[in-house]
C-alpha cells in the first residue's frame, strides 16, 4: 500500500492541491518558507489523524477560511481506499475511510503508519528524559494498548500520590496506609511499562547501531541504553527504600516517571560531545530504527517522511541515505530538501522510481525517473 495521491483543501499555505506520487520516492524541493514540511504533515495526518507538529488542529486552517480537508488515495488500483480527514473551525474533526466516518477515530491509527525523521526531533537529545520517554511512549502504545492504560493509570495514582505528601508536608501529619492505597495501584502498571519498554529497546538496539554504522561509514560508535530503576528493584522496594526522601521532597522521586534513554558516542552523551552532523545521523538511525520496529510489529511497510534531514550533511552522506532508503526494505518515501541541484544529482544516480517535484507557486513535478514529465 501506498500513497498514490494527495489533495488539500485549505490545508496550513495551501488552497487547492492535488498531487499524484511514486509508489517509491518522492522528492520535493523549493525555497524556506514554501510548504514543503506542511505537505508531509498532511501524510501525518493521514496516518496518525493529527499533526506532527502542533496539538490544536484548528491552528492549520488556511489563515482567513473556515475548514480544511485533506485527502488521500492509498493504493493504485480498484481497491484504492480514500481516506478523508477534515475540521470546520468550532466543529469536532471528522475522519472518513471509504466515505464511511469513524466512530473512534483512534480506530484508523495503525492502518496506514508513517514514521516521520524531522529537524525537531533534535529534542530527543537536547532536552530533558521527558521527550525520551514520550519517545518510547508514542511507539510502543501504537502496537499495544493496554500499554497506554498502564501509564494512564500509573499516572492517575501519581498525581494522588503527589498530592498527599505535599498535603501531609503542610498538615504537618503523615499516613502511610493512605499512601499505599496509591503505591497499589502503580505496583502492576509500573512492571509492565518496564517490560515494555526493555523489550522495545532491546528490539530496536541492532537496528540503530546498524544504520548508524552505515550512515557514518562507521567513523564513531554509538549506543543506546534503558535506564530505569525498576531495573534493580520492584515498584514496592524503591517505594518503601524512598520513603523518607520523599516526604523531604514532597513528592514521589521513584519509579517508572524517571526512566530515561542513555543516548551515547563514544560512551561520552551524545548531547555533550556530539557534531552537528554526528546527532544528526543519530538521530536518523533512531528514526529508521523505529522504522523498522513499526513493520516488525505491524507487519505493514510504513511510509517514510524525511523532512530537512541533508541539511547539514554532505553530498556523500546524503547519497549513502537515499541509497540506503531506496533498498527494498523500505517502500514509499517522501523527502523535503532546500537545495534542488543536489537532490537531482542523487536521485539520478538511483535506479528505482522518483518523481521530483517543485514547490513555488504551486506543486509542480519537474523531474519522473530521469525524465520531464509530458
Ligand atoms: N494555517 C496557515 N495558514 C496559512 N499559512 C500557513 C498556515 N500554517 C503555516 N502556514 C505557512 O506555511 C509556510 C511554512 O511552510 P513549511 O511547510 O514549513 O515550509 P518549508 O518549505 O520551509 O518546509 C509559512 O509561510 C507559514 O506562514
Ligand atoms: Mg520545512
Amino acid at each position: 500500500m501506498y500513497l498514490s495521491r494527495l489533495n488539500l483543501s485549505n490545508f496550513k499555505n495551501y488552497s487547492e492541491i492535488d498531487i499524484n506520487f511514486s509508489p517509491r520516492i518522492n522528492c520535493f524541493v523549493g525555497d524556506n518558507g514554501v510548504g514543503k514540511t506542511n505537505i508531509l504533515d498532511a501524510i501525518h495526518y493521514l496516518s496518525l489523524t493529527k499533526s506532527y507538529f502542533v496539538s490544536i488542529d484548528s491552528v492549520n486552517v488556511k489563515h482567513g477560511e473556515e475548514f480544511f480537508i485533506i485527502k488521500g488515495s492509498f493504493g493504485n488500483s480498484a481497491e484504492d481506499e480514500e481516506i478523508m480527514c477534515g475540521l470546520q473551525k468550532g466543529k469536532r474533526k471528522v475522519f472518513k475511510r471509504n466515505g464511511k466516518e469513524y466512530t473512534r477515530i483512534s480506530d484508523h491509527i495503525g492502518r496506514y503508519p508513517v514514521v516521520m525523521v524531522s529537524p525537531a526531533d533534535s529534542s530527543i537529545i537536547s532536552d530533558g528524559s521527558e521527550e525520551r520517554r514520550k519517545f518510547m511512549n508514542n511507539v510502543i502504545s501504537q502496537f499495544n494498548r493496554a500499554y497506554l492504560n498502564n501509564i494512564i493509570a500509573y499516572n492517575k495514582a501519581l498525581k494522588q500520590r503527589n498530592r498527599l505528601l505535599k498535603d501531609y508536608a503542610a498538615e504537618g501529619k503523615f499516613d502511610r496506609q493512605m499512601l499505599e492505597l496509591w503505591e497499589d495501584r502503580m505496583l502492576d502498571p509500573a512492571m509492565k511499562i518496564y517490560e515494555s519498554r526493555a523489550a522495545f529497546v532491546e528490539h530496536i538496539v541492532p537496528l540503530f547501531q546498524e544504520y548508524y554504522d552505515h550512515i557514518s561509514d562507521q567513523r564513531e560508535k554509538v549506543s543506546l541504553e534503558y535506564r530505569s530503576q525498576l531495573s534493580k528493584s520492584s515498584m514496592k522496594e524503591l517505594f518503601d527504600k524512598n520513603i523518607d526522601k520523599d516526604r523531604v521532597m514532597r513528592y514521589t522521586t521513584s519509579g517508572i516517571h524517571r526512566d530515561d534513554l542513555k543516548l551515547k558516542m563514544n560512551n561520552f552523551n551524545i548531547k555533550d560531545i556530539g557534531s552537528q552532523g554526528q546527532q544528526k545521523s543519530y538521530l536518523v538511525a533512531l528514526k529508521l530504527a523505529k522504522f523498522d520496529y513499526i513493520r516488525d510489529m505491524g507487519g505493514i511497510l510504513p511510509v517514510l517522511l524525511m523532512d530537512d534531514v541533508f541539511d547539514k550533511f554532505d553530498e556523500m552522506r546524503v547519497a549513502q541515505i537515499i541509497k540506503l532508503v531506496s533498498e527494498k526494505r523500505f517502500g514509499q518515501i517522501f523527502v523535503t530538501d532546500t537545495h534542488r541541484e543536489r537532490m537531482q544529482a542523487v536521485l539520478s544516480r538511483i535506479n528505482i522510481d522518483y518523481s521530483l517535484f517543485l514547490i513555488d507557486e504551486g506543486v509542480t513535478e519537474i523531474m519522473h525517473n530521469g525524465k520531464k514529465p509530458d
